[in-house]
């Protein structure tokens, strides 16, 4: 006879003393920007923990205690502090660290294809496997960002194809969507409230008891895994709206000769207003895709979410009119895109961290290459290394002979920027703030043909 899930000993009123003692074992699958903070967070808290992954580099790398997040503050240290004191164990080997554990977490990637439909290989492969090597009574956590009903309907399915087992009886399924946001992952993940769905009550409770005892944070409870996945998508499509209608109404002042920063600033005045800014595109592993996980779902469901679908088409178009506003401050100093040597300041897609996964500063860089400027590129998180193909430059090896300036990025940096200075380096004097963080005042006063993202003159 099958033991019922409600037979193992891992109860939620157990689960604060037996991490403490160090016997709950835990794999998680993907060891990445989120997996691996989860991975050393909950040794830290006394879990055994295997931290799995199909990259062979990867493990190498997290088993000689390197973490290659050095823009996560304390992570490097907390990873090398893990895997020294042999709480954290990675390894390619999947199958065994999830036979060997009582709960599994699936933290693989879940980008959009070029047709933008969810890619959810990562997630089916990672299903799977656990699958084939599930303990009867373990527990499996999803905090991938998947759209709702992908729990229910894709994992707990594959996880029952290969292991013969039932889930809600024989196996728990929890999602529990990580929240944090890159560049400040320890910190969120110390703080920010944990949002957490299962299909049973014994997993609900385990899985809240876990994320409070070893996070220290509040734990939501939702009454299933869709709702869990829900949450994360709807806050971050709340995100990209906002910003997209932002976006809009600044094209439409830049045009009006009105500076949208002046009107938004001005609009924060009111208690209800929640102050969004425009800027030259949104990226990211998450904002860009996460939409297309709802909008997939509301297809299926019949019910296509038209507005989160134009926001994401505003967004996207956003790099197009920097490219825009290049050229017309070029032509205000007799020059074309073609033949003008262009800095590309920041490569990232948001500001302070070292990661270019869908970075609007790629198709701002790509299409004035393609028009005919010479490009260089800096970006403080990436000097001396090759980004599309470029190498990224000093400042002023960056900036010095060029005609135009091309903020793409909010990097800390580039807030105190000395005008004076780089203008006096430059052939041309020409800059466009694609993140608003140059008082448009300052720029003319240095002399610079000026455009910034909505500021109408
Ligand atoms: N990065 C973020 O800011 C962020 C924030 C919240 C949520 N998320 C979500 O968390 C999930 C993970 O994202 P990430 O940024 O950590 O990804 P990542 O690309 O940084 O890392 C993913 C890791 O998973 C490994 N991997 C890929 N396929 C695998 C498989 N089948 N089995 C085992 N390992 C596999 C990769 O080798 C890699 O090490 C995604 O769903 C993402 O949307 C990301």
């Amino acid at each position: 006879m099958r033991a019922s899930i409600k037979q193992h000993s891992l109860s939620p009123s157990r689960v604060p003393s037996l991490l403490k003692q160090g016997k709950i074992t835990i794999a998680v699958v993907g060891l990445g920007r989120i997996g691996l903070p989860t991975a050393a967070i909950l040794a830290r808290a006394g879990a055994r923990v295997f931290g799995a992954d199909i990259s062979a580099a990867v493990v190498s790398s997290v088993n000689r205690g390197k973490c290659k997040f050095v823009d996560e503050p304390g992570l490097p240290k907390m990873v090398r502090e893990q895997v020294k004191a042999k709480r954290l164990q990675a390894t390619t080997d999947i199958g065994k660290a999830v036979s060997r554990s009582d709960i599994s977490i699936i933290s693989v990637p879940t980008p959009v294809d070029d047709r933008k439909s969810p890619d959810y290989s990562a997630v089916k492969s990672a299903s799977s496997t656990i699958g084939r090597s599930l303990r009867r009574g373990s527990i499996v956590v999803v905090e991938s960002t998947v759209g709702p009903g992908t729990a229910e309907n894709l994992i707990q399915p594959l996880i029952e194809a290969e292991s013969g087992l039932k889930g809600g009886r024989d196996f728990g399924l929890a999602s529990a969507p990580e929240r944090s946001d890159p560049g400040n992952i320890l910190a969120n993940m110390g703080t920010i409230p944990r949002v957490v769905g299962a299909t049973d009550s014994r997993s609900l409770g385990v899985v809240s008891a876990l994320y409070q005892t070893a996070l220290g944070v509040k734990v939501i409870q939702v009454r299933n895994p869709k709702t869990a996945n829900a949450i994360k998508l709807t806050e971050n499509l709340f995100r990209d709206v906002n910003i997209a209608f932002a976006n809009e109404f600044s094209l439409l002042f830049e045009k009006l000769g009105i500076d949208a920063i002046e009107v938004i600033n001005g609009c924060a005045s009111k208690y209800n207003f929640l102050p969004h800014y425009p800027g030259a595109g949104v990226g990211g592993p998450c904002l860009p895709s996460n939409s297309y996980y709802l909008i997939s779902e509301g297809v299926r469901a019949g019910n296509i979410p038209y507005m989160i679908r134009m926001a994401r088409e505003i967004n996207d178009r956003m790099p197009d009119h920097v490219v825009q506003l290049v050229s017309e401050a070029l032509n205000e100093v007799g020059k074309t895109v073609r033949g003008s040597k262009i800095a590309l300041l920041g490569v990232a897609y948001k500001p302070n961290i070292k990661d270019v996964q869908l970075t609007p500063a790629e198709g701002i860089w790509r299409r004035l290459a393609e028009m005919g400027g010479e490009m260089s590129i800096h970006d403080p998180m990436y000097e001396g290394d090759v980004v599309f193909g470029t190498k990224v430059k000093s400042m002023d090896e960056a900036v010095r002979g060029t005609d135009c300036i091309v903020i793409a990025t909010g990097h800390r940096e580039y807030k105190s920027l000395n005008l004076q200075g780089l203008a006096k380096m430059m052939r041309s004097r020409v800059l466009v703030d694609g993140r608003n963080l140059v008082d448009p005042e300052a720029a003319i006063r240095a002399g610079f043909a000026y455009r910034g993202v909505g500021r109408g003159r």
